[in-house]
């Protein structure tokens, strides 16, 4: 058991990736919180994990500065310390640049690029005052570094809230590297979850992917739980600023 005696927050782990990351976390004995809007999809995580799992429920959204300042509040007053933040709430919409609408960009980027920092920030003055050091984790994509379109249709909005959180990573892992805090990204490329449930049902879509990931197969949850869960154990103490792509060898060409 890598994680043993730590606490995880895991953000948006109600669902896909986010649950499969508390999953592993507890698989190897640490305390988690459970954090999503979705409160009814948090429950059904915990319970989906086995039986003597640590764990807390707190329902948060993560783009309001209280919510994430009572989520770490909590934390530290029900379970002590905060040893490993994964930033994965994260939104996708699909709209073409010239229609893309101000209310939608905004969206996008609160929950995928400010909600990284708020929590981030949150967490790192409790890991600062604890003296204990801690790993940031946040869940970023391979369209941080290239633009997917199988339809000519692209989501610029959503290319670019992940590009900031790439660089997000690598600005606080400089100034959090003194307070032994590593901060990494791990990128996934097409993850069987909600998130793209309507675009892989589309037998062309889905084609379209395969025809371009070597590994022959979209990725499972599972294989995004086991890059963060390798980053957040002490296996992974002299590795920050870095992202770890798990796509299946997408980006390669
Ligand atoms: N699925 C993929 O193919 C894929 C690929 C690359 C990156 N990602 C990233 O992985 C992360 C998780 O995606 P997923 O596929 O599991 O999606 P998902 O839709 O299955 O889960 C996202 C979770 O985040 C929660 N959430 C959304 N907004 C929130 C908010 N404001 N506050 C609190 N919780 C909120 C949702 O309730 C949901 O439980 C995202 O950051 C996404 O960008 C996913």
């Amino acid at each position: 058991m890598k994680l043993k005696n730590k606490v995880a927050i895991v953000t948006g782990a109600g669902s896909g990736n986010g649950r499969a990351i508390a999953l592993r976390m507890f698989e190897e004995g640490a305390t988690v919180v459970v954090a999503d809007m979705n409160e009814a999809g948090a429950h059904e995580t915990i319970a989906l994990a086995s039986e003597g799992s640590k764990a807390m429920v707190v329902k948060v959204d993560v783009t309001k500065k209280e919510e994430v300042e009572n989520m770490v509040a909590q934390t530290i007053r029900e379970l002590g310390k905060i040893d490993i933040l994964v930033n994965n709430a994260g939104i996708v919409a699909f709209t073409p640049f010239l229609e893309l609408g101000e209310e939608e960009w905004d969206r996008v980027h609160n929950v995928n690029l400010k909600a990284p920092f708020l929590c981030s920030q949150a967490v790192a003055k409790e890991m600062i005052k604890a003296g204990q050091g801690g790993r940031i984790i946040n869940i970023t994509s391979v369209e941080a570094h290239r633009v997917v379109s199988s339809s000519g249709s692209c989501q610029p909005h959503y290319n670019s809230s992940k590009g900031g959180l790439h660089m997000l990573t690598k600005a606080t892992a400089l100034e959090l590297s003194s307070h032994g805090i590593t901060v990494n990204a791990v990128a996934p490329g097409v993850v069987q979850t909600p998130f793209t449930e309507k675009g892989l049902a589309i037998p062309e879509v889905k084609q379209w992917i395969l025809d371009r990931v070597p590994a022959k197969r979209v990725g499972k949850p599972q294989d995004v739980a086991n890059a963060v869960v390798f980053l957040a154990t002490d296996d992974a103490d002299y590795i920050t600023g870095t992202t770890l792509v798990v796509d299946g060898g997408w980006t390669i060409h």
